[in-house]
């Protein structure tokens, strides 16, 4: 898959339906050429043409006509003449940030290497994929830069990432590092992102990609609800299933900086690594630093094609453990019904009324550890409250298994309250500058990990809380962002490294809980959707996708979501109305359409529930089990987006194509009881469809051309579930 032609003095990577090719300009630079469908060879046809420009340094004093401000690069350096953004910024011992780094050679490694400490995608066997690893060297230090490019035989996509190692005999210091950067040629394209907030996460954004820069980013100690470390990229006239369409991904948990820059030349620089605002690493001679790694996705089958593959890429080649192919329990959740005061006698009562209904987890949310009566205290210290639990959490856990409910328990290991043991005992734990009253946020300080006794604290203690109880479930919650970012156990000439460090810490505590208890369930969680990342999937196969319920406001969190990643990463909850978060009171029916579109949950009081209630959600919890397979591993296909108008529609299809539901959502009634079909995707055109309920037969070509309409209610907030079978 991966060849460097001689005559062209070009890289290729190419599994026969994506072509990712660079070249080597005059010796020494990086050239792209090409990211996008599969093409025999880059020959040059529409290759940009040079000229002598103003302001344009030429490092060629022969060739006027060159200039790296305007050739397309693929890891651009600074101060040479590229006064685009940088890729990084290297300062050398002299306390300058002059390099040349020039092309020196390349290896072809079968397979995938992993990366030390962090998360990425991987390949199950050397057959899987290639790796290209091309070496640049400074001409000066003789430090390295290694530029890692893997292709997949089975998936269209390309990870990148850098290695840096100082010279021999110097140190030198990183002030910027980039996962990957790319130049796309001339051309216009819409910039799509991943934006929003608490309460709002992934919301899709489109605009054109004009002049300047748009920067996202993160500095808050997470990849924050806030923004997402992705880049989407598309042709103007690009929809959910035509068109040609570029993903960029990070997988990092941690601040990031996304550029997404265009030249005055028309060509687009992207680029997505660490935030130099909150990044500096130091490196002593021949020491190595490894980069996140950044997955580039290409497809001209639109942004359900570009999702596709992250899906399966992500479910299938990130995620990984006994969880990663298997179906995962429909949960009751505590915190939105009780929050704090929670007791044995709720969960013992919870628990039977979960089994009864057809549930199969019950977990534990915050409240249940020592004087955790509310937000002001208690973080850190996690051993169980006795007196909310008298006969301690072991017993507890045994009798919810009694139940016939397994069972599952929240932590929010990475935090402290001021007014804890934990605190009082080791008060140099938590990330601040000794100088200043550290800020605090929900009560709450954050603590070190770059301190490795925090990290074992942080191992221990919930690995003690698993053994006693045997949880097969953990949530692992974040809630609040970083301040005063110091550390106690770094020196001063480190303190940069913090933000980094802290994440390197928390990976590495996620990895050794994660292989000491390989059939626990963990669930992601930052405040809901607050650091649902690609780096986290690789250590929790599902996260908590938002704090909000509401299942209005969920049809547009889950949508944008489903840009990179699966339904059954998504968890999604049924919760009581009127809504906690919104005040909406919507059906239940509507509830449970958009719970099950991800990863299903109940999260409210079902002891309150009516007699007619319980047998809905009973009726529910059926369904989903027999739809299971097909919601949580089919192909999810968007079908109108609720960030455009008064409806939302998807369809999944199961991995044999025999089974296909699709849920359709109308925001307000209309008065006019207009009926719209939604055209529905994945179909096999010639097959027939038998409707459940009604046992109608449709052609799939009529399914997908004519679409599929539901009786238009005269109720707000209503939703059609139809489940279609091959005949
Ligand atoms: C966060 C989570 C909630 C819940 C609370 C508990 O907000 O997102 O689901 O676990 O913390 O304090």
């Amino acid at each position: 898959m991966i060849r460097f032609e001689e005559q062209e003095n070009a890289f290729y990577l190419d599994n026969g339906r994506i072509t990712y090719c660079f070249g080597i300009a005059k010796g020494r630079w990086l050239e792209s050429r090409w990211f996008g469908r599969h093409i025999r060879r880059i020959g040059g046809s529409a290759r940009p043409r040079y000229f002598d420009r103003g302001f344009c340094s030429n490092p060629d004093p022969e060739d006027k006509k060159f200039s790296l401000d305007t050739l397309p690069q693929e890891y651009p350096g600074m101060n040479e003449g590229d006064f685009r953004s940088p890729a990084y910024g290297i300062q050398t011992a002299d306390g300058r940030r002059v390099t040349r780094f020039v092309y020196r050679d390349y290896r072809i490694l079968p397979g995938k290497p992993p990366l030390t400490g962090l998360p990425a995608v991987y390949a199950e066997g050397e057959e899987e994929a290639e790796t290209l690893v091309v070496r640049l060297e400074d001409t000066a230090t003789r430090a390295q830069l290694l530029l890692y490019y893997t292709i997949f035989r089975e998936y269209d996509a390309i990870c990148r990432h850098v290695e840096v190692v100082a010279g021999p005999e110097e140190p030198l210091q990183l002030e910027t590092l980039m996962a990957m950067s790319l130049d796309f040629p001339r051309a216009d394209y819409d910039l799509l992102t991943l934006s929003g907030a608490h309460l709002q996460e992934k919301t899709i954004t489109r605009r054109p990609v004009t002049a300047d820069s748009v920067t996202l980013e993160s500095s808050r100690g997470a990849s924050s609800p806030q923004q997402t470390p992705c880049v989407l990229l598309t042709d103007p006239n690009t929809d959910e299933d035509r068109g040609r369409a570029w993903g960029i991904n990070l997988v990092y948990s941690g601040d990031f900086r996304a550029v997404v820059q265009k030249e005055p030349f028309g060509g687009v620089r992207v680029q997505m690594g660490f935030n130099p605002q909150t990044f500096g690493w130091q490196l002593a001679p021949a020491r190595r630093f490894v980069s996140p790694e950044a997955v580039l996705v290409y497809s001209d089958a639109g942004l359900n094609g570009l999702s596709h593959t992250f899906h399966r890429l992500y479910a299938r080649r990130l995620c990984r453990g006994y969880w990663r192919d298997r179906t995962r329990p429909v949960l009751l959740n505590s915190w939105e019904a009780f929050t704090f005061s929670i007791d044995e006698e709720k969960c013992l009562s919870l628990a039977r009324q979960a089994a009864d209904l057809g549930m199969e987890l019950f977990v534990l949310d915050d409240g249940w550890f020592r004087n955790r009566t509310d937000d002001h205290r208690a973080l850190g210290d996690w051993t169980a409250d006795p007196r909310k639990f008298p006969h301690g959490l072991g017993n507890l856990a045994r009798k919810i298994r009694e139940a016939g409910v397994a069972f599952g328990i929240w932590f929010e290991p990475e935090m402290v309250n001021r007014d804890s043991d934990l605190y009082r005992a080791h008060p140099d734990w938590i990330i601040r500058s000794p100088r200043y009253e550290p800020v605090p946020s929900r009560n709450q300080f954050v603590l070190d990990l770059s301190n490795p006794a925090v990290c074992d604290y942080l191992v221990e203690s919930v690995a003690r809380v698993l053994q006693e109880t045997g949880a097969a479930y953990v949530k692992w919650d974040m809630n609040r962002h970083i301040t005063d970012l110091g550390s106690a156990w770094l020196p001063p000439e480190r303190q940069r490294e913090l933000s980094h460090r802290y994440m390197l810490g928390l990976y590495d505590v996620l990895e050794r809980l994660t292989a000491r208890f390989p059939r626990v369930l963990f669930e992601g969680c930052s405040s809901g959707g607050g650091r649902f990342d690609a780096g986290m999937l690789y250590y929790m196969p599902q996260t908590w996708t938002s704090d909000n319920t509401d299942a209005v406001c969920r049809l547009q969190i889950q949508y944008g979501t489903s840009m990179l990643f699966p339904p059954v990463t998504m968890g999604a909850h049924v919760s009581a109305v009127p809504n906690h978060q919104t005040g909406r009171i919507t059906p239940l029916a509507t509830r449970f359409a958009a719970a099950m579109s991800g990863n299903l949950g109940y999260e409210m009081d079902i002891r309150t529930l009516s007699e007619a209630e319980r047998e809905e959600i009973r009726a529910q919890i059926a369904l989903y089990k027999e739809l299971r397979e097909t919601l949580q591993q089919g192909t999810f296909y968007r079908l109108r987006d609720p960030g455009t108008g008064n409806e939302a529609a998807w369809n999944f299809v199961s991995a044999d194509g025999q089974t296909v539901v699709c849920c359709a959502f109308r925001i307000l009634a209309d008065p006019l009881r207009r009926t719209t079909a939604v055209r529905l995707r994945g179909l096999d055109p010639e097959a027939d469809y038998r409707r459940e309920g009604d046992n109608a037969v449709f052609g799939g070509d009529e399914l997908m051309e004519s679409g599929l309409a539901a009786d238009p209610l005269r109720q707000d907030f209503t939703a059609a579930v139809t489940v279609l079978h091959k005949v």
